[in-house]
């Protein structure tokens, strides 16, 4: 099966990719570094021709609220006006648990745009809300640092490893529409901060991190389930301390 996956050389979708191929499918990464851009069209129209599925995985090179809304907003629309063109039978897109609480932020508002956009058109499609990666905890310690503390909510966590996240991508993509969404998250259930002071311990990093009620996630109220997934959820096999063992385990400093 021909699968294009739409920001093929990120995180996930070089991961994605690669288990793809795995499994015998021809996949495709599209992004500007192999030519295809979905804001300016640029190799778009090629890239799908003979695609039965396109997985989007990009993400906005810039979460500023007017920018990240102007990146998926535009892109999906020209993504889902190529792929009618193009006759692609399933439409996957990679967004976040807890989108719908979460809409004080600019970027939660423009995930939120991009899921409505894919529900409104004729494609069949597949949403996956994937909880936090384990590989954005310094990311997620550095939005929440001033001088040498990082202030967190003490509120449920259950993030994952990126590998698990573009396993269950994977598994979606080769499988029927749901024309729905459904929701992947970690195994295990930490609190925020507890999750954060651990992954800074295992970098030695010196930050000291606090249980902080009056804490944002990235400028978020929190409450005790905003970011956890419903009963239900499939959940990754990878626990966070084997992850950091692992040789490839990467913590860095972005998020989202
Ligand atoms: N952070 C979290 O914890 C979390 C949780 C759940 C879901 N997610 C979602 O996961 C998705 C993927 O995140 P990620 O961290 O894997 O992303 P990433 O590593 O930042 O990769 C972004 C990808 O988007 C591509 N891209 C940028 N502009 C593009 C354009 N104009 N046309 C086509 N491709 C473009 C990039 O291509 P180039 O390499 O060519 O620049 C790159 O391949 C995001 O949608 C995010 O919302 C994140």
């Amino acid at each position: 099966m021909k699968i294009v996956v739409i920001g093929g050389t990120g995180l996930i979708g070089s991961k994605l990719v690669a288990k793809l191929r795995e499994h015998g499918h021809e996949a495709i990464p599209a992004s500007p570094n192999t030519g295809v851009n979905t804001i300016t069209g640029e190799g778009l129209a090629e890239a799908l021709k003979g695609a039965a599925v396109v997985v989007d995985v990009s993400n906005s090179p810039s979460w500023e609220d007017a920018a990240v809304m102007k990146f998926f907003e535009t892109s999906t629309r020209n993504l889902l006006t190529q792929e009618t063109a193009a006759g692609v039978g399933h439409h996957v897109a990679l967004s976040v648990v807890g989108t719908d609480r979460m809409l004080t932020s600019g970027y939660f508002r423009a995930k939120l745009a991009q899921e409505d956009l894919i529900k409104g058109s004729s494609i069949p499609y597949s949403i996956v809300h994937a909880t936090q990666f384990f590989e954005f905890a310094k990311g997620i310690a550095d939005v929440s640092t001033t001088g040498n503390t990082v202030r967190l909510p003490h509120v449920l966590f259950q993030p994952m490893a990126a590998e698990d996240v573009a396993s269950a991508v994977g598994k979606v993509a080769t499988g029927t529409p749901v024309n729905g969404t459904v929701e992947v998250g970690g195994p295990e259930r930490f609190r925020l901060d507890d999750f954060i002071r651990e992954a800074l311990a295992a970098m030695k990093d010196p930050r000291e991190v606090i249980a902080d009620p009056q804490a944002t996630y990235y400028g978020v109220k929190m409450s005790e389930r905003t970011l956890i997934p419903d009963d239900g959820a499939k959940l990754g096999t990878t626990r966070f301390a084997d992850w950091l063992k692992q040789p490839g385990a990467k913590l860095v400093a972005a998020a989202h």
